[in-house]
């Protein structure tokens, strides 16, 4: 098999500048895809994360339905909250044990009087107290009612949904 015939030879020199020719291909794609991958500017970026939140929000509308059926009026703050979160589910897996009675001094789910000054310190004094805990006067309210697994959101919507019941 020494023999090399003209044909083969020009097949191997044509295939050869061929694959040359792909390998360049590849590189100036690789290079280009660089260059526009560096140019997408950040106002897009800034979209496709918008187009992200928005999908989100679509895609999490559990909150929503809560916020809307839990009373005729859903208020401002409420709404921004308890965006993602039940509020009440929360109340009544992790809170309602101690607000339902008013176990310890807690003040109770409803009672008006025990709410209003509490209310009148502002949500996010309430907030915080809820999340990180509050050694009151009456008695000790445990950060985030003892179960340290709830996000930030589930328990500022389970205040927004004891503020609300005592409204
Ligand atoms: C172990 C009992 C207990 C549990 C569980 C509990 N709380 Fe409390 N909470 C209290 C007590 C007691 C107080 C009153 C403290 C005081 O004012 O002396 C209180 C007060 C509060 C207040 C009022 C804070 C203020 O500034 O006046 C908020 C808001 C609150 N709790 C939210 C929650 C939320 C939300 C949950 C559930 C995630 C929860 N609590 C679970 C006992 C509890």
């Amino acid at each position: 098999m020494t023999h090399v015939s003209t044909s083969d030879r020009v097949f191997a020199k044509n295939f050869a500048i061929m694959l040359g020719a792909l390998v360049a291909l590849a590189c100036v794609l690789f290079v280009l895809a660089q260059i526009v991958a560096a140019q997408v500017p950040t106002e897009d970026r800034a979209e496709i994360e918008a187009k992200k939140d928005a999908l989100g929000e679509r895609i999490s509308p559990v909150g929503q339905l809560v916020v809307a059926d839990s009373s005729g009026s859903a208020g401002g703050m409420t709404q921004v909250a308890s965006a993602a979160v039940d509020g009440k589910a929360t109340y009544d897996t992790a809170c309602a044990v101690c607000h339902a009675a008013g176990v310890a001094g807690a003040p109770k789910l409803g009672d008006k009087a025990a709410w209003a000054p509490r209310i009148a310190q502002g949500a996010d004094t309430l907030y915080e107290h809820a999340i990180n805990g509050f050694p009151g006067t009456v008695g000790f309210m445990p950060a985030k009612g003892g179960n340290v697994s709830l996000t930030d959101d589930a328990v500022k919507a389970a205040v927004d949904h004891m503020v609300k019941a005592a409204q």
